[in-house]
């Protein structure tokens, strides 16, 4: 990549990676199709299709960006160590195959490199619905002869924990209470999904929700949110390039405090139905505080994207990381790109420098890797991105997207 360019130009946001993969573990719960539109072309979705093909699902994507996925008779009840190991998101098939099986062995998905991500909270909450969950050769091995609804509270929000229990809860013996759910979009889109398949779920989206256990689910036709993380992406790299970025979207687009914090840098920010416009106007972002939280906070997964745009903006800002435990690799990389980023254990403080200077970098991990490219934007001189199959675990011909917009950005 080169940077110095201004962005200017239109994106179509793609549909998102964390409403997609548990709705797509969802087709588990029924023998009918569940037919998915506005579905992004992300590795970690197609990793998810192989997933549930060996469960025995039959998958046909009518057309791309679209997939009909059918369970009907179940080949295997287990998602192996070598494909989970490549995606955490493989656990939300334990509450589904749990749910209308009564049997799942998963393998315990590994850390990665934001942190320990243990699923202590997805398996407690299991056992206290009856089920019999021990760990065995790296694997959660779980058995059931039946669910039974239980109130459940979490200690943390958990996301794919709340979504794990809604789903082994739908067809559960009794009512189901989650207190502390999470209330991610993504949480509230996955019960609504439920719900057309004949569940009946109340609350998703507040911290309290209510399942009451059905006999089975039909079949159903859902679009996919469109992702509110990448569009952010987008938006954080109009603001670090003083330039304009208008993102074109189907769906409701929640982008909750990231917009507060791109006015506060001081973009221009205007938003109707199906588009959100961004104009920098030609000046340098100002440093903007940021402190990660569960939704409705501020999402962690827009931290590194802030950590950048801190870098080169005008002033002194605190970015603090509460909901991951390491959530900084990203910085390391930042400062070989010349930032100026002292790290304080949870937080870290940016002193916003002019320039950056273009080197060769690693990604990490997937919103690491987005950060290096919207520093790459703005630094002087060619900066090559290594180990960029980060990037498309969750973000969709990023260079075309990147490209459009006036980038320079080739993959080498
Ligand atoms: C989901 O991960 C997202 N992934 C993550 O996006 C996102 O960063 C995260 O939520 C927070 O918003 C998907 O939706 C597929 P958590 P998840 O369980 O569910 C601790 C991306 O970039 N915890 O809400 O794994 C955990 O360690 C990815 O797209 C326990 O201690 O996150 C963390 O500190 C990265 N025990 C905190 O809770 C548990 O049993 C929040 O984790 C579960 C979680």
């Amino acid at each position: 990549m080169s940077g110095g360019r201004t962005l200017d130009g239109e994106v179509v946001v793609s549909g998102a990676k964390n409403a997609a993969l548990p709705m797509l573990a969802a087709s588990i719960l029924s023998a009918e199709p569940l037919r998915l539109g506005n579905l992004p072309d992300l590795r970690d979705v197609h990793t998810m299709l192989s997933l549930l093909r060996i469960l025995g699902a039959v998958v046909d994507g009518a057309a791309p960006g679209s997939a009909s996925v059918r369970l009907a008779e179940p080949k295997s009840f287990s998602a192996p160590y070598d494909l989970v190991r490549t995606m955490r998101a493989s656990i939300l098939v334990l509450g589904p195959l749990l749910g209308r099986f009564g049997r799942a062995d998963v393998s315990l998905p590994g850390g990665c490199a934001i942190g320990a991500r243990p699923i202590d909270m997805h398996v407690n909450a299991l056992r206290s619905m009856g089920a019999e969950v021990e760990m065995r050769g790296g694997y959660i091995s779980a058995r059931s002869n039946g669910l039974r609804g239980a109130r459940i509270d979490l200690p943390l929000p958990t996301v794919t924990g709340t979504e794990n229990i809604m789903m082994a809860a739908v067809l559960a013996d009794g009512d189901t209470v989650i207190e502390n759910a999470a209330r991610e979009p993504e949480v509230r889109d996955l019960a609504d999904c439920l719900n057309a398949m004949g569940a009946r779920i109340s609350g998703a989206g507040e911290s309290r929700i209510r399942i009451s256990g059905v006999g089975q689910l039909r079949g159903a036709e859902r679009e996919i949110l469109p992702d509110r993380i990448e569009a952010g992406t987008y938006l954080v790299a109009g603001a670090m390039t003083g330039g304009r970025v208008a993102l074109r979207f189907r769906g409701e687009l929640a982008l909750g405090e990231v917009l507060a914090a791109l006015r506060n840098a001081g973009a221009d920010v205007r938003r109707g139905e199906g588009f959100v416009e961004l104009d920098m106007g030609g000046r340098r972002p100002r440093s903007v505080n940021v402190a990660t939280a569960p939704w409705p906070g501020f999402p962690t997964d827009m931290q590194a994207q802030f950590t950048a745009l801190n870098a080169i903006a005008s002033g002194h800002a605190l970015v603090r990381e509460n909901v991951f435990e390491q959530r900084f690799m990203h910085v390391a990389e930042l400062r070989r790109l010349g930032a100026d980023i002292e790290p304080l254990g949870r937080e870290v403080l940016i002193r916003g420098v002019r320039r950056l200077q273009g080197a060769p970098v690693m990604a990490t991990d997937l919103r690491a890797s987005a950060s290096l490219v919207l520093a790459a934007l703005v630094a002087e001189g060619e900066t090559v991105i290594h180990r960029v199959y980060h990037m498309d675990r969750g973000y969709e011909r990023i260079e075309d997207k990147f490209s459009g917009l006036g980038a320079e950005i080739r993959r080498v």
